[in-house]
């Protein structure tokens, strides 16, 4: 809630601007009434028309006024909650964009978009409407009150009676609204994740012949989002019909005791007509109360699931210490000092990586081998720091990544992962993902992108697309083969020539034609850069500096391709078996 108070405190002046105009809203709100009882007065008192004629027009004046004041009060103070609401999205799309790698593994991408959707949507009903009913029932209660208790004192206590009643069963039933709210929110997440996996997976579902069994599960969904959405419509249903209960009752309650009050000649007529305006007047405050309190709790409810995100910290962030000026540019010299490192997945720390050790001077190149599940991508993740170090430490060039700042290191590494993700947009912005433009112009900037897809083996095949590096990948656009996206993350790695490239398993859907390619149009790319290899198959890092084999997260062999063939250990054994299979293809 202090959290909030620090965002609306930006549009102080427009809530104070909208507390003025809601002031005089309820003042030339109230004073139509009184205009009613003089009319009412001068047609008993036989008056020409003319007198009767101009209150009429009065009114109507004071009515159009009084409908414009509103209006702007409304725009002031509803603005306030959209503003808020739009700068909350942003602040918490950036804190998102902070948050290190490990938290994302534990959250459910639905629940975060509800969170950015539905709960900052509730903070802006909370400082909107909310804040609005807040000021402005007691404005009109002060008025109201102070002149109908003037009128008749005593009528005021009776024709009052039923707006407890009215608040406590309005109070009841938007509770059960909001409740209800939240029901058909949460089928509408469950329908729409449906549609989502459903479109994503639509291999998967044609292969195994599951439609049926989709639309099924869809019409259930759908159906239970049909009956919560009929069941709010019930309750909003009621409101209506409560409201003009209970000011009815008010009615029934100042005509029958104020009516007797008039014929014992202890109240004039006019005063009756002024006391029932007034009366009316304050019944929609009084619901727009028991409402509120529901969009209160709604708010407080909100704000705290949105709290719980802000309240993670980016745990890999600079360390306080880390160098304000980057020092001369990294050369690339990466060493690790007995590495352990573990996910906390909830109790289990089992070691996923166990005492790692190695060295590789600047313009190296480190091969990673070992069966599937060994721990190769994580050990690669710590060097940009996705993940920090359980145990041990990370040096490049002599210094613990965790002392170098975070701009720095991550641009100094790029990073090929083993699931090739590009963002639907054109090939040439996919490319040109991490250069840093500042400075350089477009054409160099189109001189990269060009030279990286040529390295990356992939130009020829971009500039065989009608459009070209122009055309759109993904949804709304082209489809690309699996080996296709693995050389377009691999260009768009190379692109802003870091002076570390890591690449997780990079060239595994490409054959071994094409990799002999690439290997052989990387290695000048590659010139006096420090590369690191993760690879399946053997061609991809025979030439390595160094060859480690990791198995259950400990290097287990290491050495160059010669040595580790002569110590006939698990590199020789799969180099062997990876001979044959080709000498068999070949053959
Ligand atoms: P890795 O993902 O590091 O293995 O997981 P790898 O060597 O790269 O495997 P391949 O060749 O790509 O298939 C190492 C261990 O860490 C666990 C995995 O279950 C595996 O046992 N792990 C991985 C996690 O617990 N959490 C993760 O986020 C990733
Ligand atoms: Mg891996």
């Amino acid at each position: 809630m202090l959290r909030l108070w620090g965002y609306s405190r930006r549009y102080l002046s427009r809530y104070l601007l909208g507390g003025v105009c809601l002031v005089l809203t309820a003042s030339l709100a109230m004073s139509i009434p009184y205009f009613l009882k003089l009319a009412v007065e001068a047609i008993e008192s036989g008056r020409p028309f003319t007198d009767i004629a101009s209150f009429a027009a009065l009114i109507a004046g004071i009515a159009v006024v009084q409908a414009i004041v509103r209006t702007l009060s409304r725009a002031l103070i509803f603005n306030v909650g959209r503003d808020v609401e739009c700068d909350l999205r942003n602040d918490l799309f950036a804190h998102l964009e902070r948050l290190p790698v490990a938290y994302y593994q534990h959250q459910h991408t639905g629940d975060l978009m509800s969170r950015l959707i539905n709960d900052v949507t509730a903070i802006r009903m909370l400082l909107g409407v909310g804040f609005l009913n807040l000021l402005n029932t007691p404005i009109y209660y002060a008025y109201g009150l102070t002149i109908m208790l003037a009128l008749h004192a005593p009528l005021t206590i009776a024709a009052l009676l039923p707006f407890p009643i009215l608040l406590y069963v309005v109070k009841r039933v938007s509770r059960r609204m909001m409740e209800q709210t939240l029901r058909v929110q949460e089928e509408l997440s469950n329908l729409s994740s449906a549609v989502q996996e459903n479109v994503a997976g639509i291999h998967v579902v044609r292969a195994y012949q599951a439609e049926d069994v989709a639309v099924r599960r869809f019409a259930r969904s759908n159906d239970a989002l049909t009956d919560e959405s009929l069941s709010l419509a019930r309750v909003r249903g009621q409101l209506g019909p409560i409201m003009r209960t209970a000011s009815g009752l008010g009615t029934l309650v100042v005509l029958c005791f104020g009516g007797t009050e008039v014929v014992r000649g202890k109240m004039s007529v006019g005063d009756l007509v002024a006391f029932i305006g007034y009366l009316n007047l304050l019944a929609w405050p009084t619901m727009a109360m028991g409402w509120m309190l529901s969009v209160v709790q709604r708010g407080r409810a909100a704000m705290l699931r949105l709290e719980q995100i802000f309240s993670v910290e980016p745990a890999i962030t600079d360390a306080a210490d880390a160098d304000a000026t980057p020092a001369a540019r990294i050369e690339g010299a990466i060493e690790y000092q007995n590495v352990c490192f573990s996910y906390a997945n909830g109790d289990t720390r089992s070691l996923v990586i166990d005492d790692v050790s190695f060295r590789l001077e600047p313009g190296q190149k480190l091969a990673i081998v070992g069966r599937t599940g060994a721990g190769k991508t994580s050990l690669v993740n710590l060097l940009p720091r996705m993940f920090d170090v359980t145990a041990g430490q990370i040096l490049i060039d002599g210094r613990d990544v965790r002392s170098l700042p975070l701009r720095q290191l991550r641009s100094a590494i790029g990073f090929v992962p083993q699931d090739p993700f590009l963002f639907s947009t054109r090939i040439e912005d996919n490319v040109a993902f991490a250069i840093d433009d500042a400075g350089n112009g477009y054409a160099e900037r189109d001189r990269r992108v060009r030279e990286a897809a040529a390295a990356a083996g992939i130009a020829t095949e971009i500039e065989g697309f009608p459009r070209g590096y122009e055309t759109v990948i993904g949804e709304r656009g082209v489809t690309l083969s699996g080996g296709q996206k693995q050389r377009l993350t691999l260009a768009r790695a190379l692109a802003a020539s870091p002076r570390i490239l890591v690449l997780d398993d990079a060239l595994s859907s490409v054959d071994t034609r094409t990799e002999r390619g690439i290997l052989g149009a990387l290695r000048a790319e590659l010139q006096g850069k420090s590369s690191i290899f993760i690879a399946h198959r053997l061609s991809t890092v025979m030439d390595a500096d160094l060859i480690v084999v990791l198995d259950e997260g400990r290097i287990v062999e290491r050495g160059d391709h010669a040595s580790l063939l002569r110590r006939d250990g698990y590199y020789a054994q799969l180099f062997r078996e990876q001979q044959l299979e080709e000498s068999l293809e070949t053959s």
